[in-house]
């Protein structure tokens, strides 16, 4: 697919899956704004010039996605810089690793804030900046198989991810009739830090060397390898072009067959 002068921007895009996505839209033709915290930026600066080598513009814009002011003002940025907007990819996201029985309101107050807020934060922002351009828009998140399936010891993520499921069927009712469509992308288990991060805190609950949990995992997809950033990209690839102009409310397994429904 390949499209013109289209404007896309993707949040926790300075590595793993957001890194993938951004690459890929700019692949496909759009100029792309890389969101993401300010530490972030040296990693962010990498993508930008990956972009920029492609032939496509890119720009770096920090931004913390719990924060409605910051998704608004990127949002903004890359439409004044890039000149115009179509597609907001809401890909940052956090896990926790804890068991239901120990979460702290601190953790679920935290995870909800970058998993769940964001993702309303970027509809708002985004529906708005198309609204005030004239036109419709895609608007694609992050969820995950902790959406369709709850997974134990990652409660809050589930549920986070759960929520990110209804709200992607909510606003797709909601703003079909402003042309704009609302899906979202279920990777299963993805080679990025968040993995290692999973492993590396599970082995701490169950025990198991280090690499172990992860291995156990990817052994039950069918595909019968892990993932890569590059899966879950193309998958967005296809909610963000035309090919996918009848298609809104909907969360599509992108996870090599681990879950069926
Ligand atoms: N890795 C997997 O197996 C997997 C599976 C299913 C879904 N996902 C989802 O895919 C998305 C990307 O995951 P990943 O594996 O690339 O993770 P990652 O940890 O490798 O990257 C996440 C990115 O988001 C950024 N980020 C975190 N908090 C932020 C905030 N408050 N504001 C702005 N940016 C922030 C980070 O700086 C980082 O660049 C997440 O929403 C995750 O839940 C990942």
């Amino acid at each position: 697919m390949t499209v013109q002068n289209k404007v896309a921007l993707v949040t926790g895009a300075g590595q793993g899956i957001g890194r993938g996505i951004a690459l890929r839209l700019a692949q496909d033709g759009f100029d792309v704004a890389i969101a993401d915290l300010d530490f972030q930026k040296d990693k962010a600066d990498s993508v930008v010039a990956e972009i920029e080598a492609i032939g496509r513009k890119a720009i770096f814009v920090a931004a913390d996605v719990s924060q409605r002011k910051d998704i608004v003002a990127a949002v903004d940025t890359a439409a004044k810089e890039l000149g115009g907007f179509d597609v907001i990819v809401n890909n940052a996201g956090i896990a926790q690793v804890k068991p239901i029985l120990d979460i702290t309101e601190d953790d679920l107050n935290s995870i909800f804030r970058i998993n769940v807020h964001s993702v309303v934060w970027g509809i708002q922002a985004a529906a708005a900046k198309f609204e005030e351009l004239g036109h419709g828009g895609k608007i694609i998140s992050a969820a995950s198989i902790a959406a369709i399936q709850g997974f134990p010891i990652l409660g809050a993520y589930s549920a986070s991810k759960f929520a990110v499921r209804g709200i992607t069927q909510a606003a797709a009712q909601e703003l079909a009739p402003k042309g704009i469509t609302v899906n979202a992308y279920a990777p299963g288990i993805v080679g990025t830090g968040m993995w290692e991060l999973i492993d590396a805190e599970l082995s701490k609950i169950n025990g198991k060397p280090l690499g172990q949990n992860l291995k156990e995992n990817v052994e039950g997809i069918a595909l019968g390898r892990i993932e890569t950033p590059d899966d879950v990209a193309r998958v967005v690839s296809f909610f963000a072009g035309h090919d996918s102009d009848y298609v809104t409310g909907q969360v599509l397994l992108v996870d090599g067959g681990m879950l069926y429904n």
